[in-house]
């Protein structure tokens, strides 16, 4: 007799599939796809454990599972991610956003006056942007990227947040920022070097956008360009706030210190790894 496949014995089946492919969290991870796939909600995926899928349902699911069992992100699959508990969309054309840069967002927000300009340098799907123009409401902020193609995810992310008027979009190179003045430069930029790449898990090395992970001068080469484009951009009282890698505070920090910036500061994740550096034009 041919076993019906209950949701449940097809949760247990992608579950163990997922963990011999060497998923980190293969339970949640079959957990969301199933329910993206049935257009449940995670409760609701418990509360239907012993129904039958259907052939038609099978067959929407399958794929996606073998994706993941080959590492795409799950996040990808999906076509959404939350980041500053608002969601967002993402394709492989930007970055996942990860919960690290929530610090940035943070850091932001606490130096952040009533009113004033932001500009988001690699802005990707738009997370930063977005997330601070929710929270700074009588802010006027600019998102710049070199990636047309991210830029159109993240003009779909300021739509569906209706934030068109607080929000534009500028394609360009961070090593030229426009020229304007800002109380405000945030940015998320590459920082890997090309000899960190082997050592990344499949899921970012073989599925997320180069162009937003790797840097050359060793992953220092956008601290080195906004720096040095400081003192130019800031309005006077003005910071530049960076995230970095883990190993990066000294780094940027003495950059930062030999551009003119002051009050220079690192802050931690909640792992306790460094990771914002920030300094003030005074
Ligand atoms: C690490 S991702 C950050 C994306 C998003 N801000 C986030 O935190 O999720 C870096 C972004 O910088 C962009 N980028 C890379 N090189 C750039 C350059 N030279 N000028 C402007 N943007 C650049 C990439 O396209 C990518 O979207």
């Amino acid at each position: 007799m041919v076993e019906t496949w209950t949701l449940l014995r097809l949760l247990r089946w992608t579950t163990n599939f997922f963990d011999e492919k060497g998923i980190d969290n293969p339970r949640l991870d079959a957990e969301l796809l199933l329910a993206h796939c049935l257009e449940l909600d995670r409760v609701g995926l418990y509360l239907n454990y012993d129904r039958p899928l259907s052939a038609d349902e099978l067959n929407v699911i399958r794929p996606l599972v073998k994706r993941r069992g080959q590492r795409e992100p799950l996040q990808y699959l999906l076509g959404s991610t939350e980041f500053w508990s608002l969601k967002f969309k993402v394709t492989p054309d930007v970055l996942i956003p990860r919960g690290d840069t929530e610090i940035l967002v943070e850091e932001a927000l606490s130096h952040a006056a009533e009113t004033g300009s932001l500009l988001d340098v690699g802005t990707g799907s738009g997370a930063i942007v977005i997330s601070l123009a929710t929270e700074l409401s009588e802010w006027q902020m600019t998102g710049l990227d070199i990636s047309l193609q991210a830029l159109h995810v993240a003009r779909e992310n300021i739509e569906s947040h209706q934030l068109e008027q607080q929000i534009e979009l500028v394609e360009g190179n961070l090593a030229e920022l426009p020229q304007q003045q800002y109380d405000l430069i945030v940015s998320n930029p590459p920082y890997i070097a090309r000899s960190e790449w082997d050592g990344l898990m499949p899921e970012v090395r073989c599925f997320e956008p180069e162009l937003a992970l790797l840097a050359e001068e060793n992953g220092l080469i956008c601290y080195q360009q906004l720096a040095g484009q400081a003192l130019q951009r800031l309005n006077s009282g003005g910071w530049l706030l960076v995230e970095i890698g883990c190993h990066q505070a000294t780094v940027v920090k003495e950059l930062f210190s030999a551009a003119g910036l002051t009050n220079l500061f690192v802050r931690d994740d909640y792992s306790g790894q460094p990771r914002v550096v920030g300094g003030q034009l005074l």
